[in-house]
Protein backbone atom coordinates (compact mmCIF):
# COMPACT_ATOMS: atom_id res chain seq x y z
CA UNK A 1 0.00 0.00 0.00
CA UNK A 2 1.22 3.64 -1.06
CA UNK A 3 0.68 5.80 2.16
CA UNK A 4 -1.40 9.10 1.48
CA UNK A 5 -2.12 11.41 3.87
CA UNK A 6 -5.15 12.43 5.62
CA UNK A 7 -5.52 15.39 7.89
CA UNK A 8 -5.52 14.42 11.72
CA UNK A 9 -8.67 14.56 13.26
CA UNK A 10 -9.97 17.62 15.55
CA UNK A 11 -10.30 16.94 19.32
CA UNK A 12 -13.30 19.05 19.60
CA UNK A 13 -15.66 18.68 22.60
CA UNK A 14 -19.58 18.25 22.44
CA UNK A 15 -19.24 19.18 18.73
CA UNK A 16 -22.97 20.29 17.69
CA UNK A 17 -23.12 19.44 13.98
CA UNK A 18 -24.17 16.15 14.11
CA UNK A 19 -27.39 17.21 15.60
CA UNK A 20 -28.24 20.26 13.95
CA UNK A 21 -30.23 20.43 10.95
CA UNK A 22 -29.98 22.97 7.86
CA UNK A 23 -32.94 25.02 8.25
CA UNK A 24 -32.20 27.96 5.75
CA UNK A 25 -30.22 27.98 2.43
CA UNK A 26 -26.61 29.42 2.45
CA UNK A 27 -25.69 32.01 0.59
CA UNK A 28 -24.58 30.70 -2.80
CA UNK A 29 -21.76 31.80 -5.38
CA UNK A 30 -21.26 29.75 -9.18
CA UNK A 31 -17.61 29.54 -9.60
CA UNK A 32 -18.61 28.10 -13.15
CA UNK A 33 -17.27 30.99 -14.76
CA UNK A 34 -13.71 31.00 -13.14
CA UNK A 35 -12.73 27.01 -11.08
CA UNK A 36 -15.47 25.46 -14.10
CA UNK A 37 -13.46 27.49 -16.82
CA UNK A 38 -10.21 27.22 -15.91
CA UNK A 39 -10.93 22.92 -15.94
CA UNK A 40 -12.25 22.82 -19.13
CA UNK A 41 -10.03 21.30 -22.14
CA UNK A 42 -11.32 24.38 -23.76
CA UNK A 43 -12.01 27.16 -22.27
CA UNK A 44 -15.37 28.92 -22.64
CA UNK A 45 -15.37 32.33 -25.26
CA UNK A 46 -16.20 35.64 -24.03
CA UNK A 47 -19.70 34.98 -26.01
CA UNK A 48 -20.36 31.53 -24.13
CA UNK A 49 -19.23 33.38 -20.65
CA UNK A 50 -21.53 35.90 -21.91
CA UNK A 51 -24.10 32.67 -22.25
CA UNK A 52 -23.29 31.04 -19.02
CA UNK A 53 -23.70 34.09 -16.58
CA UNK A 54 -27.20 35.32 -18.22
CA UNK A 55 -28.29 31.28 -16.84
CA UNK A 56 -26.70 31.92 -13.52
CA UNK A 57 -28.38 35.10 -13.33
CA UNK A 58 -31.64 33.00 -14.27
CA UNK A 59 -31.52 30.60 -11.95
CA UNK A 60 -30.95 32.98 -8.97
CA UNK A 61 -26.94 33.06 -8.20
CA UNK A 62 -26.64 36.31 -6.68
CA UNK A 63 -22.35 35.86 -6.40
CA UNK A 64 -20.93 35.19 -8.98
CA UNK A 65 -17.35 33.96 -9.30
CA UNK A 66 -16.48 35.66 -13.35
CA UNK A 67 -13.17 34.98 -13.94
CA UNK A 68 -9.37 35.36 -12.87
CA UNK A 69 -8.91 38.82 -15.28
CA UNK A 70 -5.12 39.16 -14.61
CA UNK A 71 -4.76 35.83 -16.21
CA UNK A 72 -5.71 36.25 -19.41
CA UNK A 73 -6.90 38.74 -22.09
CA UNK A 74 -10.15 37.17 -22.74
CA UNK A 75 -10.77 36.84 -18.96
CA UNK A 76 -9.98 40.94 -18.69
CA UNK A 77 -12.46 41.45 -21.46
CA UNK A 78 -15.32 39.35 -20.37
CA UNK A 79 -15.07 40.91 -16.83
CA UNK A 80 -14.73 44.68 -19.00
CA UNK A 81 -17.89 43.59 -21.37
CA UNK A 82 -20.17 42.51 -18.04
CA UNK A 83 -19.39 46.09 -16.60
CA UNK A 84 -19.28 48.05 -19.85
CA UNK A 85 -22.82 46.51 -21.24
CA UNK A 86 -24.31 46.72 -17.83
CA UNK A 87 -25.50 43.15 -18.02
CA UNK A 88 -25.00 42.63 -14.17
CA UNK A 89 -28.04 42.84 -12.23
CA UNK A 90 -28.35 45.40 -9.27
CA UNK A 91 -28.92 42.33 -6.78
CA UNK A 92 -25.45 40.30 -8.17
CA UNK A 93 -22.44 40.88 -7.07
CA UNK A 94 -19.57 39.54 -8.90
CA UNK A 95 -16.30 37.72 -7.90
CA UNK A 96 -12.75 38.27 -9.51
CA UNK A 97 -10.29 36.05 -8.26
CA UNK A 98 -6.54 36.77 -7.77
CA UNK A 99 -3.25 35.72 -6.31
CA UNK A 100 -1.67 37.54 -3.57
CA UNK A 101 0.62 39.17 -6.27
CA UNK A 102 0.89 43.30 -6.63
CA UNK A 103 0.30 43.35 -10.61
CA UNK A 104 -2.24 40.59 -10.33
CA UNK A 105 -4.32 42.50 -7.63
CA UNK A 106 -3.71 46.07 -9.26
CA UNK A 107 -4.81 44.61 -12.88
CA UNK A 108 -8.21 42.47 -11.16
CA UNK A 109 -8.83 46.29 -9.60
CA UNK A 110 -8.89 47.54 -13.05
CA UNK A 111 -10.98 44.96 -13.99
CA UNK A 112 -13.86 45.78 -11.52
CA UNK A 113 -13.91 49.42 -12.26
CA UNK A 114 -16.86 50.92 -12.37
CA UNK A 115 -19.00 47.36 -11.25
CA UNK A 116 -21.47 48.64 -8.42
CA UNK A 117 -21.04 45.30 -6.57
CA UNK A 118 -17.90 42.98 -6.67
CA UNK A 119 -16.00 40.90 -4.46
CA UNK A 120 -11.89 40.47 -4.87
CA UNK A 121 -10.90 36.92 -3.75
CA UNK A 122 -7.54 37.24 -3.06
CA UNK A 123 -5.96 33.47 -2.51
CA UNK A 124 -2.28 32.19 -1.52
CA UNK A 125 -1.53 28.19 -0.63
CA UNK A 126 -0.71 27.73 3.03
CA UNK A 127 -0.62 23.99 3.03
CA UNK A 128 2.45 22.20 4.98
CA UNK A 129 3.08 20.73 1.09
CA UNK A 130 3.25 23.78 -0.74
CA UNK A 131 5.02 25.87 1.82
CA UNK A 132 8.23 23.46 1.29
CA UNK A 133 8.26 21.91 -2.32
CA UNK A 134 6.38 24.44 -3.85
CA UNK A 135 7.37 27.98 -2.51
CA UNK A 136 9.80 27.20 -0.03
CA UNK A 137 8.96 29.99 2.37
CA UNK A 138 8.58 29.81 6.39
CA UNK A 139 4.81 30.21 8.21
CA UNK A 140 5.58 33.46 8.46
CA UNK A 141 6.67 34.77 5.05
CA UNK A 142 3.56 32.81 3.71
CA UNK A 143 1.49 34.64 6.33
CA UNK A 144 3.04 37.96 5.34
CA UNK A 145 2.00 37.21 1.30
CA UNK A 146 -1.55 37.41 2.85
CA UNK A 147 -1.12 40.35 5.02
CA UNK A 148 0.59 42.26 2.25
CA UNK A 149 -1.89 41.44 -0.61
CA UNK A 150 -5.17 42.46 1.94
CA UNK A 151 -3.28 45.51 3.00
CA UNK A 152 -2.66 46.56 -1.42
CA UNK A 153 -6.40 45.40 -1.60
CA UNK A 154 -7.48 47.27 0.81
CA UNK A 155 -5.79 50.63 -0.04
CA UNK A 156 -7.38 49.57 -3.70
CA UNK A 157 -10.58 50.34 -2.15
CA UNK A 158 -10.15 52.70 -0.43
CA UNK A 159 -8.76 54.62 -3.52
CA UNK A 160 -11.55 53.58 -5.90
CA UNK A 161 -14.63 55.14 -3.23
CA UNK A 162 -16.30 52.23 -4.02
CA UNK A 163 -17.96 50.94 -1.54
CA UNK A 164 -19.43 48.45 -3.26
CA UNK A 165 -16.24 46.48 -3.45
CA UNK A 166 -15.98 43.41 -0.69
CA UNK A 167 -13.13 41.32 -0.07
CA UNK A 168 -12.60 37.24 -0.04
CA UNK A 169 -9.38 35.46 1.33
CA UNK A 170 -8.95 31.59 0.87
CA UNK A 171 -6.39 30.19 2.50
CA UNK A 172 -5.77 27.51 -0.84
CA UNK A 173 -5.27 24.52 0.25
CA UNK A 174 -6.99 24.75 3.35
CA UNK A 175 -7.52 21.00 3.75
CA UNK A 176 -3.33 20.29 4.03
CA UNK A 177 -2.71 23.34 6.14
CA UNK A 178 -2.43 23.03 10.16
CA UNK A 179 -5.99 24.31 11.10
CA UNK A 180 -4.21 26.53 13.98
CA UNK A 181 -2.17 28.09 11.08
CA UNK A 182 -4.85 28.66 8.94
CA UNK A 183 -6.80 30.54 11.86
CA UNK A 184 -3.63 32.25 12.41
CA UNK A 185 -3.41 33.68 8.61
CA UNK A 186 -6.67 34.27 8.85
CA UNK A 187 -6.67 36.55 11.85
CA UNK A 188 -3.66 38.47 10.31
CA UNK A 189 -5.61 38.94 7.03
CA UNK A 190 -9.13 40.05 8.89
CA UNK A 191 -6.89 42.68 10.78
CA UNK A 192 -4.94 43.78 7.57
CA UNK A 193 -8.65 44.22 6.43
CA UNK A 194 -9.78 46.00 9.42
CA UNK A 195 -12.73 43.04 9.67
CA UNK A 196 -15.90 44.45 11.38
CA UNK A 197 -19.43 43.48 11.37
CA UNK A 198 -20.11 46.11 8.46
CA UNK A 199 -17.06 45.36 6.51
CA UNK A 200 -16.49 41.64 7.11
CA UNK A 201 -14.23 39.15 5.59
CA UNK A 202 -15.38 36.64 3.63
CA UNK A 203 -12.72 33.43 4.88
CA UNK A 204 -13.21 30.88 2.16
CA UNK A 205 -11.99 27.49 3.56
CA UNK A 206 -11.35 25.46 0.33
CA UNK A 207 -11.16 21.70 0.39
CA UNK A 208 -8.77 22.53 -2.80
CA UNK A 209 -8.37 18.49 -2.49
CA UNK A 210 -10.25 16.76 -0.74
CA UNK A 211 -8.61 14.36 1.46
CA UNK A 212 -10.62 12.94 4.27
CA UNK A 213 -14.47 11.99 5.40
CA UNK A 214 -16.95 14.32 5.35
CA UNK A 215 -17.35 14.45 8.86
CA UNK A 216 -13.49 15.31 9.41
CA UNK A 217 -13.82 18.46 6.95
CA UNK A 218 -17.21 19.34 8.78
CA UNK A 219 -15.24 19.30 12.29
CA UNK A 220 -12.86 21.83 10.93
CA UNK A 221 -15.16 24.02 10.38
CA UNK A 222 -16.77 23.61 13.78
CA UNK A 223 -13.97 23.72 15.40
CA UNK A 224 -12.91 27.24 13.09
CA UNK A 225 -16.05 28.90 13.71
CA UNK A 226 -15.84 28.44 17.27
CA UNK A 227 -12.02 29.75 18.14
CA UNK A 228 -11.80 32.84 15.13
CA UNK A 229 -11.61 35.50 16.98
CA UNK A 230 -14.90 37.64 15.70
CA UNK A 231 -17.41 35.04 14.20
CA UNK A 232 -19.39 38.33 13.50
CA UNK A 233 -16.47 39.63 11.79
CA UNK A 234 -16.29 37.00 9.26
CA UNK A 235 -18.57 34.98 6.69
CA UNK A 236 -17.26 31.58 6.51
CA UNK A 237 -17.63 30.11 3.37
CA UNK A 238 -16.55 26.51 2.10
CA UNK A 239 -15.52 25.48 -1.39
CA UNK A 240 -15.19 21.83 -2.08
CA UNK A 241 -13.84 19.93 -4.66
CA UNK A 242 -14.45 15.74 -5.56
CA UNK A 243 -11.77 13.81 -5.58
CA UNK A 244 -13.16 11.33 -2.93
CA UNK A 245 -16.90 11.54 -4.80
CA UNK A 246 -17.82 13.58 -1.87
CA UNK A 247 -17.96 16.96 -1.93
CA UNK A 248 -21.74 17.62 -2.18
CA UNK A 249 -21.63 15.99 1.49
CA UNK A 250 -19.02 17.80 2.52
CA UNK A 251 -20.64 21.17 1.82
CA UNK A 252 -23.86 19.91 3.34
CA UNK A 253 -21.70 18.86 6.53
CA UNK A 254 -19.98 22.17 6.73
CA UNK A 255 -23.58 24.06 6.65
CA UNK A 256 -24.32 21.97 9.70
CA UNK A 257 -21.31 23.06 11.09
CA UNK A 258 -21.70 26.51 10.80
CA UNK A 259 -20.52 28.13 7.28
CA UNK A 260 -22.59 30.86 5.78
CA UNK A 261 -21.73 30.20 2.12
CA UNK A 262 -21.27 27.68 -0.29
CA UNK A 263 -19.31 27.81 -3.31
CA UNK A 264 -19.80 25.03 -6.40
CA UNK A 265 -20.76 24.75 -10.17
CA UNK A 266 -23.08 23.45 -12.05
CA UNK A 267 -23.43 19.67 -12.30
CA UNK A 268 -20.07 20.20 -10.99
CA UNK A 269 -17.63 21.55 -13.24
CA UNK A 270 -14.26 22.06 -11.44
CA UNK A 271 -10.62 21.40 -11.55
CA UNK A 272 -9.46 17.39 -11.80
CA UNK A 273 -13.65 16.01 -10.62
CA UNK A 274 -14.75 18.85 -10.04
CA UNK A 275 -16.36 21.33 -7.57
CA UNK A 276 -19.01 20.84 -5.64
CA UNK A 277 -22.28 20.34 -7.75
CA UNK A 278 -24.71 23.13 -6.73
CA UNK A 279 -27.48 21.14 -8.64
CA UNK A 280 -27.81 18.08 -5.89
CA UNK A 281 -26.86 20.42 -3.21
CA UNK A 282 -29.73 22.92 -3.80
CA UNK A 283 -32.03 20.15 -4.67
CA UNK A 284 -31.23 17.67 -1.62
CA UNK A 285 -32.32 20.93 0.21
CA UNK A 286 -35.13 20.96 -1.68
CA UNK A 287 -36.45 17.53 -0.88
CA UNK A 288 -35.74 18.17 2.44
CA UNK A 289 -38.05 21.35 2.57
CA UNK A 290 -35.46 23.77 2.51
CA UNK A 291 -36.07 26.85 -0.01
CA UNK A 292 -32.52 27.08 -2.06
CA UNK A 293 -33.42 30.45 -3.41
CA UNK A 294 -32.13 28.63 -6.60
CA UNK A 295 -34.82 27.50 -9.36
CA UNK A 296 -33.78 24.61 -10.81
CA UNK A 297 -37.76 24.37 -12.77
CA UNK A 298 -36.03 23.86 -16.36
CA UNK A 299 -33.09 21.04 -15.91
CA UNK A 300 -33.34 20.52 -19.39
CA UNK A 301 -33.02 24.11 -20.69
CA UNK A 302 -29.93 24.58 -17.80
CA UNK A 303 -28.45 21.13 -19.25
CA UNK A 304 -28.76 22.33 -22.90
CA UNK A 305 -26.85 25.40 -22.05
CA UNK A 306 -24.54 24.44 -19.60
CA UNK A 307 -23.48 21.89 -22.38
CA UNK A 308 -23.25 24.21 -25.51
CA UNK A 309 -21.15 26.63 -23.45
CA UNK A 310 -18.92 24.02 -21.61
CA UNK A 311 -19.07 21.22 -24.17
CA UNK A 312 -18.97 18.90 -21.39
CA UNK A 313 -21.84 16.12 -20.79
CA UNK A 314 -23.84 15.45 -18.09
CA UNK A 315 -23.63 11.98 -17.41
CA UNK A 316 -27.00 9.98 -17.37
CA UNK A 317 -27.30 9.09 -13.83
CA UNK A 318 -26.31 12.75 -12.79
CA UNK A 319 -28.74 13.16 -9.74
CA UNK A 320 -31.91 14.48 -10.34
CA UNK A 321 -30.71 15.82 -13.88
CA UNK A 322 -29.36 12.84 -15.87
CA UNK A 323 -31.74 11.54 -18.61
CA UNK A 324 -32.11 7.97 -17.23
CA UNK A 325 -32.69 9.44 -13.45
CA UNK A 326 -36.26 9.11 -14.22
CA UNK A 327 -36.39 6.12 -15.73
CA UNK A 328 -36.85 2.53 -14.89
CA UNK A 329 -36.18 -0.68 -16.37
CA UNK A 330 -37.31 -3.17 -14.12
CA UNK A 331 -40.06 -4.82 -14.01
CA UNK A 332 -40.80 -4.70 -10.02
CA UNK A 333 -39.97 -0.79 -9.91
CA UNK A 334 -42.30 0.02 -12.77
CA UNK A 335 -44.78 -1.79 -10.74
CA UNK A 336 -44.67 0.12 -7.54
CA UNK A 337 -44.39 3.08 -9.98
CA UNK A 338 -47.52 2.75 -11.51
CA UNK A 339 -48.98 1.78 -8.50
CA UNK A 340 -47.34 4.98 -6.61
CA UNK A 341 -48.59 7.67 -9.77
CA UNK A 342 -52.64 6.22 -9.43
CA UNK A 343 -52.33 6.35 -5.62
CA UNK A 344 -50.23 9.40 -5.53
CA UNK A 345 -52.04 12.04 -3.10
CA UNK A 346 -53.95 9.00 -0.99
CA UNK A 347 -51.30 8.44 1.08
CA UNK A 348 -50.27 10.22 3.91
CA UNK A 349 -50.67 14.02 3.78
CA UNK A 350 -49.93 15.04 0.13
CA UNK A 351 -46.53 14.60 0.41
CA UNK A 352 -44.70 13.16 -3.17
CA UNK A 353 -44.54 9.87 -2.26
CA UNK A 354 -44.47 7.69 -5.29
CA UNK A 355 -42.14 4.69 -4.77
CA UNK A 356 -38.51 4.64 -6.61
CA UNK A 357 -39.25 8.48 -7.32
CA UNK A 358 -37.74 10.59 -4.96
CA UNK A 359 -38.64 13.51 -6.65
CA UNK A 360 -41.52 14.56 -8.83
CA UNK A 361 -40.01 15.13 -12.34
CA UNK A 362 -41.99 17.64 -13.19
CA UNK A 363 -40.62 19.93 -10.15
CA UNK A 364 -37.35 20.24 -12.39
CA UNK A 365 -39.09 20.18 -15.99
CA UNK A 366 -38.91 16.27 -16.92
CA UNK A 367 -41.82 14.79 -18.13
CA UNK A 368 -43.53 11.52 -17.13
CA UNK A 369 -43.26 10.23 -20.28
CA UNK A 370 -39.45 8.88 -20.49
CA UNK A 371 -40.15 7.22 -17.22
CA UNK A 372 -41.15 3.80 -18.14
CA UNK A 373 -39.18 1.99 -20.86
CA UNK A 374 -39.68 -1.60 -21.58
CA UNK A 375 -36.86 -3.93 -22.11
CA UNK A 376 -36.27 -7.18 -21.29
CA UNK A 377 -35.89 -6.09 -17.65
CA UNK A 378 -39.57 -5.15 -17.46
CA UNK A 379 -42.70 -6.79 -15.50
CA UNK A 380 -46.39 -7.01 -15.90
CA UNK A 381 -46.75 -3.80 -14.43
CA UNK A 382 -45.08 -1.42 -16.49
CA UNK A 383 -46.16 -2.92 -19.90
CA UNK A 384 -49.68 -2.58 -18.40
CA UNK A 385 -49.04 0.79 -17.32
CA UNK A 386 -47.69 1.89 -20.54
CA UNK A 387 -50.88 0.40 -23.06
CA UNK A 388 -52.70 2.56 -20.64
CA UNK A 389 -50.99 5.75 -20.39
CA UNK A 390 -50.32 5.81 -24.40
CA UNK A 391 -53.38 4.04 -25.55
CA UNK A 392 -55.49 4.39 -22.81
CA UNK A 393 -55.95 0.66 -22.78
CA UNK A 394 -56.59 -1.06 -19.66
CA UNK A 395 -55.55 -4.70 -19.71
CA UNK A 396 -57.42 -7.50 -17.31
CA UNK A 397 -55.37 -8.41 -14.64
CA UNK A 398 -55.58 -12.17 -15.88
CA UNK A 399 -53.90 -11.28 -18.84
CA UNK A 400 -51.35 -8.97 -17.82
CA UNK A 401 -48.62 -12.04 -17.17
CA UNK A 402 -49.01 -13.62 -20.41
CA UNK A 403 -49.00 -10.72 -22.15
CA UNK A 404 -45.59 -9.43 -20.32
CA UNK A 405 -44.17 -12.63 -20.84
CA UNK A 406 -44.62 -11.95 -24.33
CA UNK A 407 -42.99 -8.66 -24.32
CA UNK A 408 -40.11 -9.92 -22.42
CA UNK A 409 -39.13 -12.55 -24.91
CA UNK A 410 -39.18 -10.02 -27.67
CA UNK A 411 -37.03 -7.79 -26.13
CA UNK A 412 -34.68 -10.22 -25.01
CA UNK A 413 -34.76 -11.86 -28.54
CA UNK A 414 -34.13 -8.15 -30.40
CA UNK A 415 -32.11 -7.12 -27.50
CA UNK A 416 -33.96 -3.81 -27.72
CA UNK A 417 -35.82 -1.51 -26.03
CA UNK A 418 -39.21 -1.73 -27.12
CA UNK A 419 -41.37 1.60 -27.64
CA UNK A 420 -45.24 2.38 -26.81
CA UNK A 421 -46.45 1.74 -30.29
CA UNK A 422 -44.37 -1.34 -30.65
CA UNK A 423 -45.85 -2.67 -27.54
CA UNK A 424 -49.03 -1.89 -28.97
CA UNK A 425 -48.74 -4.06 -31.86
CA UNK A 426 -47.88 -6.69 -30.55
CA UNK A 427 -50.88 -6.34 -28.14
CA UNK A 428 -53.01 -6.01 -31.03
CA UNK A 429 -51.25 -9.11 -33.11
CA UNK A 430 -50.88 -11.37 -30.11
CA UNK A 431 -53.72 -10.63 -27.87
CA UNK A 432 -56.63 -9.24 -29.81
CA UNK A 433 -56.12 -10.00 -33.23
CA UNK A 434 -55.33 -13.77 -32.86
CA UNK A 435 -57.66 -14.56 -30.04
O1 LIG B 1 -9.77 24.99 -4.95
C1 LIG B 1 -9.29 26.04 -4.50
O2 LIG B 1 -8.63 26.07 -3.47
C2 LIG B 1 -9.52 27.25 -5.27
C3 LIG B 1 -9.11 28.51 -4.61
C4 LIG B 1 -8.56 29.49 -5.57
C5 LIG B 1 -10.24 29.03 -3.81
O3 LIG B 1 -10.12 27.20 -6.32
ZN1 LIG C 1 -11.19 25.29 -6.59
Amino acid sequence: FRKYSAYPAVPIEGRTWPDNRIEAAPVWCSVDLRDGNQALPVPMSVEEKVAMFKLLVSVGFKEIEVGFPSASATEFAFVRRLVEEQLIPDDVTIQVLTQAREHLIRRSFEAISGAANAIVHMYNSTSTLQRDVVFRKSREEIKAIAVEGTHLCRQLKDESGSAGIRFEYSPESFTGTELDYALEVCHAVMEAWGASADNPVILNLPSTVEMSLPNMYADRIEWFCRNIMDRGAAIISVHAHNDRGTAVATAELALLAGADRIEGALFGNGERCGNMDMVTMALNLFTQGVDSGLDFSDLPYIREVYRRCTRMDVHPRHPYAGDLVYTAFSGSHQDAISKGMKAHGSHGDGLWDVPYLPIDPGDVGCSYEAIVRINSQSGKGGVAFVLEKDYGIQIPKWMQPDFAWEVQALADRTGEELSPQRIHELFLDGFVRLR
